[in-house]
């Protein structure tokens, strides 16, 4: 609730407010129905303080139970079965009230249960109509405006890329974050919850991701994206150089230093890390796909040929200098061929060992790749 009324405080109390005005005209026309057709004598004062109980318990589920999250956004299946939930609950709680309390036998519950009845159809109707008068309120001609998710290894690139796209980047998700609150000006968001209430209450019309793995993207994001019928916009790759950052020394004799560090430079969290030394010219080794297993290649002495196969073509990339980094996503095929003996292989890799997850027949490799296109 906290999140709704930081992104979208007006909207979000102009829905509660209508929520109160349905619920005392649902009371009224339950009552005048009630009295009409019974003829019980049933007198409004009589009524009264159980409509202000009513009023109580719905200010008290919408907060608590945040009975009103993302609705600007959601879908009218999503909005019939939220809103029943709020009347279900609302309704529980005042019968428990009724039928605990000596004088809750004086009130009717024929009104009760009418009153609830149609403060669900009126509910369902005005949500309706106030969110597409709400978004049309805030569609705007110019540019639109995106939530950008990327890591810290990429995400500058990303916003570049949208530039030039003539897409504004109102905010950022960073999913591996180093506690950063801004980037070139842009506020970063917390977490995946902070980033939809965002994209729910401040009418973000794209959501971005960049330079992440399909497969990393999280299922509560992709969710959440879909609860508000956002398509996400995925720009994922198969494999990137990187220049892995280098110190020389002006005297030679000190040699040279090559670094990387987790997040800054890694887009991953590094679960294993693996090297292969004692190596002939034109060893070929790999000759396998990971499904999961994102990787950071590099070769600190020497030089190797890494070939990466797509199921659709081919690209070779040699890594020859320390500093020459190849980030492999999973899904690639990758043989590797030793140009010079002794070069050495070193491999950062974001799953640990897991036979399971390799693809070592070619075939099988095609075959999966079709079967993951299919299934997206
Ligand atoms: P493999 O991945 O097939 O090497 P390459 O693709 O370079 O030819 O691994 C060779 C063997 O080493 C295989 O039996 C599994 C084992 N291995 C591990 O136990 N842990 C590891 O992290 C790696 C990379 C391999």
């Amino acid at each position: 609730m906290g999140l709704e009324l930081r992104y979208g405080k007006l909207k979000y109390i102009s829905f509660i407010v209508l929520d109160l005005i349905c619920l005392y005209l649902a009371n009224m026309a339950a009552f005048g129905i009630y009295v009409e057709q019974t003829h019980v004598p049933y007198d409004p004062s009589d009524h009264l303080p159980v409509l202000i109980i009513m009023i109580v318990i719905d200010v008290a589920v919408t907060l608590v139970f945040n009975t009103l999250q993302r609705v600007l956004r959601r879908r009218i299946r999503i909005e019939l079965f939220d809103t029943m939930t709020h009347i279900m609950i609302s309704f529980l709680l005042l019968c428990v009230i009724l039928f605990t309390t000596k004088q809750g036998a004086d009130y009717s519950r024929g009104v009760v249960l009418l009153a609830y009845g149609i403060d669900y159809i009126l509910l369902v109707t005005v949500h309706i109509f106030w969110r597409s008068f709400l978004q049309e309120l805030g569609k705007k001609s110019g540019r639109p405006n995106a939530l950008l998710i990327s890591n810290d290894g990429f995400v500058e690139e990303g916003l570049q890329d949208l530039a030039k796209t003539g897409i504004d980047v109102k905010k950022i998700l960073l999913l591996l974050n180093l506690h950063r609150n801004e980037i070139s000006g842009i506020p970063v968001v917390a977490d995946i919850e902070e980033a939809a209430a965002s994209v729910c209450w401040e009418e973000l019309d794209r959501v971005y991701v960049y330079g992440i793995d399909r497969h990393t993207v999280p299922e509560a994001l992709r969710k959440a994206c879909a609860e508000m019928r956002i398509k996400i916009d995925l720009v994922d790759f198969k494999y990137r150089i990187l220049d892995v950052k280098t110190v020389q020394n002006k005297d030679a004799k000190y040699g040279s230093l090559t670094f990387l560090e987790e997040r800054r430079d890694i887009p991953f969290n590094i679960r294993r890390v693996y090297w292969i030394t004692e190596t002939e010219a034109n060893l070929q080794r790999g000759f396998h796909a990971h499904k999961r297993n994102c990787q950071l290649l590099f070769c600190p002495h020497g030089a190797i040929d890494i070939i990466m196969d797509d199921g659709e073509e081919k690209t070779v990339v040699t890594l020859d200098e320390p500093g020459k980094g190849l980030m492999l996503m999973p899904e690639v095929w990758h043989e590797m061929v030793w140009k010079e003996s002794g070069s050495v292989l070193c491999v950062l890799a974001s799953e640990y060992y897991d036979e399971e997850e390799y693809i070592r027949n070619y075939d099988d490799f095609v075959a999966y790749q079709h079967k993951r296109e299919e299934d997206l």
